[in-house]
């Protein structure tokens, strides 16, 4: 069966085969400079298909989405802290956006790196199960004018249970507006850009961040 965990493609079984016989530690360029040119290859083709310039976009493949969500919350923890160091002591202030359709990995992710204390608005949906953007600006603008710390929008490019994309767009632009960060799960609906459809309703202007998982 294709379920999503692992391909269910010749090529992705054949490639899950050679990687287990081989056992290569892929991490390092002296211990495996032929893996590592691999993985950079790998990860320059993913940048090219969601539309990233390959001379200003890198990453990292990680075990898993539930992984990479905690790699990249702690990156935008981080990047919080270093812009604005009073955030540290006023983690009861700091804000995130998210819907009731966001996968169950990214409260995990914010419990792992120390922000699960920090304030969860849910967004309401449209009646395509996606983010509505305009509820989206009256919170993070209400959060503002309360003297919180809006940071961090997380929208879903293929919801599990229903495959909605959210208006990442749109998302995208308020997010520059206010300045916050956009984490967009992709792990089930970022290769969607593969078919010419998918690229329509995939359209990203300016994402920093996208997480996808090539398997699903
Ligand atoms: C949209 C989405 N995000 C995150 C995950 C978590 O992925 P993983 O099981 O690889 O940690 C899934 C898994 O189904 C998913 O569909």
């Amino acid at each position: 069966l294709g379920h999503i965990p692992s391909s269910g493609l010749y090529h992705g079984a054949m490639g899950d085969t050679l990687a287990s016989i081989c056992n290569k530690f892929s991490g390092d360029v002296a211990a495996s400079p032929g893996a590592v040119r691999l993985e950079n290859i790998v990860l320059r083709w993913c940048a090219q298909l969601i539309g990233y310039d390959t001379n200003k976009s890198a990453g990292v493949h990680l075990s898993g989405a539930s992984v990479a969500t905690i790699t990249v919350l702690t990156c935008a923890r981080e990047h919080l802290y270093s812009r604005m160091e009073e955030a540290i002591d006023r983690t009861r202030d700091i804000v995130v956006y998210y819907t009731e359709l966001t996968h169950h990995c990214v409260t995990k992710a914010l419990f792992i790196c120390g922000m699960s204390r920090i304030q969860h608005r849910m967004i309401a949906v449209d009646e395509r199960y996606r983010m509505r953007s305009d509820s989206l600006t009256t919170a993070i603008e209400e959060d503002s004018k309360a003297g919180r710390i809006p940071w961090l929008v997380v929208a879903t490019a293929g919801s599990t249970s229903t495959g909605s994309v959210d208006p990442i767009d749109d998302i995208a632009t308020i997010v520059q507006r206010h300045n916050l960060w956009l984490h967009v799960d992709a792990a089930y609906g970022g290769f969607f850009t593969l078919t010419d459809h998918g690229r329509t309703i995939m359209k990203v202007t300016y994402v920093i961040v996208i997480r996808a998982a090539p398997s699903r």
